[in-house]
């Protein structure tokens, strides 16, 4: 995988080899954003069986539950990473099911984790292709964090739309807010932008209102980690205050995110456990220190935006404009008929 905490000043490869090492590198972000923590999960429940075929068929399933429960530790957020799991979870029921020997159960897994990673692939294309539609020639947006192609197996969530809209030839501007603490929005949105040639302006978090203000945005589009059956959107800490200067600017606020995003077992936003990161984040990022020793520090890595402030809700089966409970159900039976 690209190391993504080295990003952009190196582009390293990680080779991750073992469960704890995949685990780890989940809790450190070298992989990160919702989706590729899902393909990274599946992958990593592969490291954890694939030398396992030795074992008697009882203890092999012992075995791959307790991978999966390891892995289940690496992130709390992000709904994708127990959704792939579950997923993991549900080939191997399945095949055990027919009965089916050790080696067989390693091979459904393998072809769940290919399956995964290639259905997400086509997932960000058609969320690209479908959100396109909402951009014209000219247009100037910002985003949120990263949740572009380093985010996800293929092109990205919120980003997608700009790079098929860029494919389209229609000329684009991004903001891209910095993203305290960890300037995935600097360090990552802001690079690959760049790669891609689209021109990206770099802003810090504070600047987004004013730059709303300035008349500068004609929409915003973020992804998601995990969204609530009401609609809720829980995103990257910052995406709450982006929402609320959009709907004060009357700017249209975009979400884009998979089916895989969408945790239906939620009623709403506040039940989403957010995931609260170590105080060195925030008083020593990147390892200089900027806040005096001992003090207190609170740093949630996400927060919710209520479903009332998302003008549109873009997932692979199409546009769902102001998301509520019965259009995301809807959406996710949608999804379900499209699967079988
Ligand atoms: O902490 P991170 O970097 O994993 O947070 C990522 C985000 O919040 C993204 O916006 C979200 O996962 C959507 S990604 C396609």
């Amino acid at each position: 995988m690209v190391e993504q905490t080295l990003l952009p000043a190196q582009h390293e490869q990680l080779a991750v080899r073992t469960v704890p090492e995949m685990v780890d590198a989940i809790y450190r972000l070298a992989v990160r954003g919702a989706p590729a923590i899902g393909v990274a999960a599946a992958f990593g429940v592969l490291l954890g069986v694939q030398d396992q075929g030795g074992l008697e068929r009882g203890a092999f399933l012992g075995h791959a539950q307790a991978v999966c429960d390891e892995l289940a530790t690496a992130r709390p957020t992000a709904v994708n990473l127990f959704w792939a799991l579950n997923r993991m979870r549900d080939r191997l029921a399945k095949d055990e099911a027919t009965g089916a020997d050790v080696p067989a159960l390693i091979g459904g897994l393998f072809e769940e984790a290919h399956a995964i990673y290639e259905s997400d692939r086509a997932t960000c294309r058609r969320m690209g292709e479908i959100g396109a539609e909402l951009i014209t020639d000219g247009q100037s947006l910002l985003t949120h964090c990263n949740a572009g192609a380093l985010a996800t197996a293929g092109m990205g969530t919120a980003l997608a739309p700009m790079y098929v809209a860029a494919e389209q030839g229609k000329k684009i501007h991004v903001f891209a807010d910095e993203t305290r603490p960890l300037l995935q929005g600097a360090r990552i949105t802001a690079w690959e932008l760049m790669q891609a040639d689209i021109d990206v302006t770099l802003i810090t978090d504070s600047m987004a209102a004013c730059v709303m203000q300035e008349g500068k945005v004609d929409a915003v589009f973020v992804g998601s980690d995990r969204i609530a059956a009401n609609g809720d959107v829980c995103n990257k800490i910052g995406t709450y205050g982006v929402a609320l200067c959009a709907q004060a600017h009357d700017i249209p606020f975009y979400v884009v995110a998979p089916l895989s995003t969408i945790d239906p077992s939620l009623s709403d936003g506040s039940l989403i456990p957010i995931e609260e990161r170590p105080p060195a984040e925030i008083t020593e990022g990147f390892g200089r220190r900027t806040a005096p020793e001992g003090v207190m520090t609170y740093s949630p890595a996400f927060d919710v935006t209520p479903a009332r402030l998302v003008t549109g809700l873009i997932t692979e089966v199409g546009l769902l404009q102001a998301p509520d409970t019965e259009s995301i159900l809807d959406a996710l039976a949608r999804g379900e008929q499209g699967a079988t």
